[in-house]
Formats: C-alpha cells, sequence, structure tokens
C-alpha cells in the first residue's frame, strides 16, 4: 500500500474524510500527539487499526467528536461532573472515561462496558472528524512499543505501506497523551497522567485520585485501564531515572556516565538543556528546560526517538518533579525506563 503524506488543506481533508467514511484508516495530528483514526461505528475499520498499529486487540482506542453533542449517543449518561469536566477542558487533552451505549462496538472498547471519548482541540482533528461524519477511534498513531508520534514524519517512519494517508498539520503541542480520567465511579481516577494536571482537575472537581501506576511498574493482574498492563515503549539502551537534590542528582548522573564509559559502554545524559555545560564534555540531549516543564513533555517523544536512532547502551535520564504535567513526563520517563530510579539524595 502507498502511503500518502499531505499538508493539511480543504482538498486533502476532504479526501482524507472520504477515506474514512470508507472504512480505511488516516494519520491525523491533534494537540497531544498523532492519532490513527478509523470510522467508530465501523467494526472492520476498527479492526484495521490494531493491524497497522501490531496492538492487541485487548487494548480499547479513545473516540474522538467534533462537538459536545456528538457525545450523547456513544454514552448511557453524562452526569453532572462530566459535564463541568467538559465545560472547563474541552477542547482539550482530557479524555473522559464514560459507560458506554451500543453504538460504540466491542471492538472499540475492547469489550469493556464504558468507553473513553475525547474532543480534541487541534483544529485540522476538528475539522476532519467534522468531514467525516462520524465518530474517530483512534489510539496514538505509532507502531506498538514505540514512542507516540508528534510529527507527521514519525508517523511516516512508523506507519509508511500500512495506511493509505497521513495528514501533516505540524508538530503537536502538548507532545505526550491526553489524560484519561475514570468518571464512572464515586471518585474520578486518573488512568493516564497527561496535559490535563490532577491539580486542573481538583479545581473542578474537589477530589481527584491519581492511580498508583502514574509512578509505579503495575503490579496487580487487572489494570484498570488495560493500556497500562502492556510493556510500553523501551528504548533498545537500557534507561535510568535519577532522582533526588539537584547538586547530589547532577553528581550521581555523571558518575553513573563515568563509570560506564569504564566499562566500555555508550551512555548519554538525558536531561534539561541548561545542564550541557555543567555535563561537558560527554554526551547529552536535552529535553525540555529547568523552568518550563511542558517543553519537556512537548519534546520528550522526539528525543527517545532520536536517541533510539543512535547506538547507545544506556540512558541517564534526570528526573523532573512530578507536579503539574511534571506527572505526565515522569510517568512517560518511567514507563521507559521501567520505572529504574537511582534517588541521590541530598
Ligand atoms: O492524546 C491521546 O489520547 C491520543 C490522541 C490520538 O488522541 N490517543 C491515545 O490513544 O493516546 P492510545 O490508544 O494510544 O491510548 C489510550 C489509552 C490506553 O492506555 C487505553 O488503555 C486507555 O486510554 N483507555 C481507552 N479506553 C479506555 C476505557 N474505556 N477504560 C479505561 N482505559 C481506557
Ligand atoms: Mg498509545
Amino acid at each position: 500500500m502507498h502511503t500518502d503524506c499531505v499538508q493539511a488543506d480543504p482538498s486533502t481533508l476532504a479526501r482524507a474524510a472520504k477515506l474514512l467514511r470508507q472504512g480505511e484508516v488516516v494519520a491525523f495530528p491533534t494537540e497531544t500527539v498523532y492519532g490513527l483514526g478509523a470510522d467508530a461505528t465501523n467494526p472492520e475499520a476498527v479492526r484495521r487499526i490494531f493491524a497497522a498499529k501490531g496492538r492487541p486487540s485487548d487494548n480499547p482506542l479513545i473516540v474522538h467528536v467534533a462537538s459536545v453533542a456528538d457525545v450523547a449517543p456513544l454514552v448511557t449518561h453524562i452526569d453532572d461532573r462530566a459535564r463541568r469536566l467538559m465545560t472547563a477542558f474541552w477542547p482539550g487533552p482530557l479524555t473522559l472515561v464514560l459507560p458506554k451505549s451500543d453504538r460504540v462496538p466491542p471492538e472499540v472498547s475492547a469489550g469493556l462496558d464504558t468507553v473513553g471519548v475525547r474532543l480534541p482541540a487541534h483544529p485540522v482533528a476538528q475539522a476532519l472528524i467534522r468531514a467525516a461524519g462520524v465518530p474517530i477511534a483512534a489510539p496514538s498513531a505509532n507502531r506498538s512499543g514505540r514512542p507516540s508520534p508528534t510529527t507527521a514524519r514519525h508517523v511516516l517512519e512508523d506507519m509508511d505501506g500500512r495506511i493509505p494517508m497521513i495528514v501533516d498539520g505540524g508538530a503537536c503541542d502538548v507532545g505526550v497523551e491526553s489524560t484519561v480520567l475514570d468518571v464512572t465511579g464515586d471518585v474520578a481516577v486518573v488512568l493516564r497522567p497527561g496535559g490535563i494536571t490532577p491539580e486542573m482537575l481538583r479545581e473542578v472537581l474537589g477530589e481527584v485520585r491519581v492511580d498508583d501506576s502514574a509512578l509505579r511498574p503495575l503490579v496487580t493482574e487487572q489494570p484498570r485501564s488495560p493500556g497500562m498492563k502492556y510493556k510500553h515503549y523501551a528504548p533498545q539502551a537500557r534507561m535510568i531515572i535519577v532522582s533526588g537534590g539537584e547538586t547530589a542528582r547532577m553528581r550521581r548522573m555523571q558518575q553513573a556516565y563515568d563509570e560506564a564509559e569504564r566499562t566500555g559502554q555508550r551512555p548519554v545524559l538525558l536531561a534539561a538543556r541548561q545542564r550541557q555545560a555543567a555535563f561537558a564534555p560527554r554526551a547529552f540531549s536535552a529535553c525540555g528546560s529547568v523552568d518550563d516543564p511542558t517543553a519537556a513533555a512537548n519534546e520528550l517523544f522526539a528525543v527517545l526517538r532520536a536517541l533510539d536512532a543512535q547506538d547507545y547502551d544506556l540512558i541517564i535520564a534526570e528526573a523532573v518533579d512530578a507536579q503539574g504535567i511534571g506527572l505526565a513526563v515522569m510517568n512517560r520517563l518511567g514507563r521507559a525506563a521501567g520505572f529504574d530510579i537511582i534517588d541521590a539524595a541530598d
């Protein structure tokens, strides 16, 4: 299959919408990461997503809509909490897990009685969903086991020959996937941290729990979000994270680097760009900025893809403060490193 990678404009969006209506899979930009979309009401189309991604079919997909009104047919009811969250954060990087209606085929929900729904903020995503005229099921547009794509080029790296079309809408804004919030129980639970932080959610809801899996490897057999049980992206190289007070942390990172080099390995340091001078002349890859945690979220997946293309044996990453969007960054770093975290203390 030839994969057409096209700039988003009215004529390419019309073509993409037509492909979606015909049951094909199209990759498109959202404000978080690129998605691999198909008609959520067409089981055959949804199966094509799993085939293109190489994804286990027991991991449910998020359904993307172009307006709040489009959620009603997908769910059995929308309670007051869900309404308030939609008003506060949609369009935007928040997925709400709600009780699903019969409109959502089991292929989308992986047999669960709930469905994740999201109204993305990206104008290209909105225009495409509207033009298709159907809700769009879409996971991140990476091959299973690779970092989520934040540019059309990343999608092409993973999907060339596997899907008919990629709509290029430039680099994604947030850079990590949406916050997944389960609002089916008494207390809302963050199943996956993302651009809408627990702090922001608490301002609207009061009490919000963060699932233990956010900063820890999963131990239970029955995760609340099936996606959590899969070993996510893991780099070719071994990866460790160093936490602790700034001075101790940086000293420990240098030690780990120098030890690795002495034993004949090729290490690289992954840290805020301001650290480069202090770490020189060691191999260094910048991710984010000490005073701007959103930059680390934005750059992380592209940096991990770039590191994977080089032949490092060990990636030594600097921990970030798990506050605000830093929680999403630490969650993705942690999963990439298998939560191998060294505490350098103070
Ligand atoms: O930002 C995003 O959310 C991107 C863009 C394309 O919208 N999509 C995305 O989809 O990251 P995906 O499939 O890569 O991740 C969806 C996550 C998985 O961990 C899945 O298990 C969880 O959401 N999920 C989906 N539906 C669920 C449900 N009904 N209950 C619990 N977890 C659910
Ligand atoms: Mg994904």
